[in-house]
């Protein structure tokens, strides 16, 4: 029975009182051998309420469905990466989902927390991921703090940096502002509730099921590991781009962006002592959990094969195109104008125009002094305790130690070893 998670799908957007000319949307989006393609040239899309995401840039759709998963840690990088699959016409992209989930475990009852183990909270993620990957945007009504009303929600996480939950049709005044983001420029975070007013779950499913393919970035799955389950399951084609980064440069950019939290480590910066109190377990979690996720996928287990794409955020700033090709290779679809138009003028392949991107989690445009400039910032005696303390990682990553200050702080000197991680076919 090939269908029946469909008929099931269908069943639920029926009960949910989804119109008919929705319903017609999703099944007729639904690729598989059950269901034609989405074309933009079927009848059911001169309904000028669909016209306008027909006209947004389509490309053919490039069967079959592709589910992507940016697989991350906390400043590596995968904003930046992540805008490289959102500026993609038929990728439905999706900005850390699982942050709804955290916060209603986190959230909840100590008594129902203690219950909830680690196991609990992966399922919960993997749950998620399935539903999206199948464009049921209303499983995330389970985790939405408020509870969304009449399934729409003004407390999307991030919503901003979703192309597709920000243009028609999911906003019909959208298509301004996300034609400025799409050339490049992106205006601030809040931009699109602002513009868009409160999001309606039903049109974003719509939304996604017309775009063809799914990418969702996360950096709360610790280990590659955790998703066997999605790798297997057959209703999905998942794809993992798994990125990593230079534990010194993770920390670097975590001491900037969550200075409160960091405290002791800027004290320790600023003086060169380490304060007793420091907690090294974070940063020690961060690489552990890189570095089993690298070897599990270098080890090339059949259930990741041609499956798992190890991406070095250095490799990325410094060259933009070729990495992103390479990504985009990887995934199985085309990268697209609009793709390349935004690498021209958000990296330092264009070094002539000005940056839009200046918000606390910014991509930026110039990647290659971005990707450096932790060897300026982080005081040698840090970087000396963190190289013991992510050791194998940096091995294995091709990241080199450095052994003195002046080491550290000449940028003629490579830290980053030329290494290719060759996709798995
Ligand atoms: C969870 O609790 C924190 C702190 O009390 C609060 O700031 C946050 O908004 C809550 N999140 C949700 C989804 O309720
Ligand atoms: C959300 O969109 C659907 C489909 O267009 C529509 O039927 C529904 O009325 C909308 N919900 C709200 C609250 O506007
Ligand atoms: C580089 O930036 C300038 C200024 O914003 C812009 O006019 C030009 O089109 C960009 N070049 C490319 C290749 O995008
Ligand atoms: C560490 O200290 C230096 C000056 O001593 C400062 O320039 C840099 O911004 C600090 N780094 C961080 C991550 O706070
Ligand atoms: C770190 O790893 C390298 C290479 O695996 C090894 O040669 C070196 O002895 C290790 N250093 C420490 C301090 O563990
Ligand atoms: C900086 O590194 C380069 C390349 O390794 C080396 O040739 C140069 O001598 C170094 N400069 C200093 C001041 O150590």
């Amino acid at each position: 029975m090939e269908c029946s998670w469909k008929t099931v799908l269908l069943l639920v957007c029926a009960s949910l009182g989804v119109q008919y000319t929705a319903i017609r949307t999703l099944r007729d989006s639904l690729s598989g051998p059950c269901q034609g393609a989405y074309r933009c040239q079927s009848r059911h899309f001169k309904d000028s309420r669909w016209r306008s995401l027909c006209d947004d840039g389509w490309v053919p759709l490039e069967l079959p469905r592709k589910h992507i998963l940016l697989f991350a840690t906390t400043r590596s990088g995968s904003s930046f990466t992540g805008q490289l699959l959102n500026q993609h016409p038929g990728i439905f992209y999706v900005f850390e989902p699982l942050y709804h989930v955290q916060q209603a475990f986190t959230n909840s009852s100590s008594r129902l927390r203690r219950t909830l183990d680690r196991r609990a909270l992966l399922g919960a993620y993997r749950d998620l991921l399935l539903n999206l990957y199948t464009c049921d945007l209303h499983f995330m009504e389970n985790y939405i703090r408020p509870e969304p009303q009449d399934h729409t929600t003004s407390s999307f996480f991030r919503r901003s940096s979703s192309h597709a939950l920000c243009s028609p049709p999911v906003c019909a005044d959208g298509a301004d502002a996300a034609a400025t983001a799409a050339a490049g420029g992106s205006p601030d975070e809040a931009w699109c509730p602002k513009k868009c007013g409160a999001l309606n779950l039903t049109l974003a499913s719509a939304s996604c099921s017309s775009r063809g393919h799914v990418a969702i970035k996360t950096v709360r799955v610790p280990e590659v590991g955790d998703l066997r389950t999605l790798t297997e399951d057959p209703r999905l084609d998942l794809k993992i781009i798994h990125l990593v980064r230079d534990p010194r440069a993770v920390l670097a950019s975590r001491m900037m962006a969550f200075a409160d939290q960091f405290r002791a480590w800027k004290i320790w910066n600023a003086t060169g002592r380490q304060p007793r109190y420091v907690d090294l377990t974070q940063i020690t979690s961060t690489c552990k959990d890189m570095a089993a996720s690298a070897a599990t996928g270098l080890r090339r287990p059949p259930w990741l094969r041609g499956r798992y794409l190890l991406v070095r955020y250095e490799d990325l700033a410094f060259r933009p195109k070729d990495k992103a090709a390479e990504i985009y290779k990887f995934v199985g679809l085309e990268m697209g104008d609009r793709v390349r138009t935004w690498i021209a003028r958000n990296t330092n392949d264009n070094v002539s125009s000005p940056s839009d991107w200046n918000y606390r989690y910014s991509t930026t445009r110039d990647s290659r002094a971005t990707a450096e400039s932790w060897r300026l910032r982080l005081g040698f005696d840090i970087v000396r305790a963190v190289q013991n303390l992510c050791n194998d990682t940096l091995a294995l990553l091709g990241y080199k130690r450095v052994h003195s200050a002046a080491e550290l702080r000449n940028l003629s000197h490579s830290l980053v070893e030329p290494r290719t991680f060759k996709p798995m076919t």
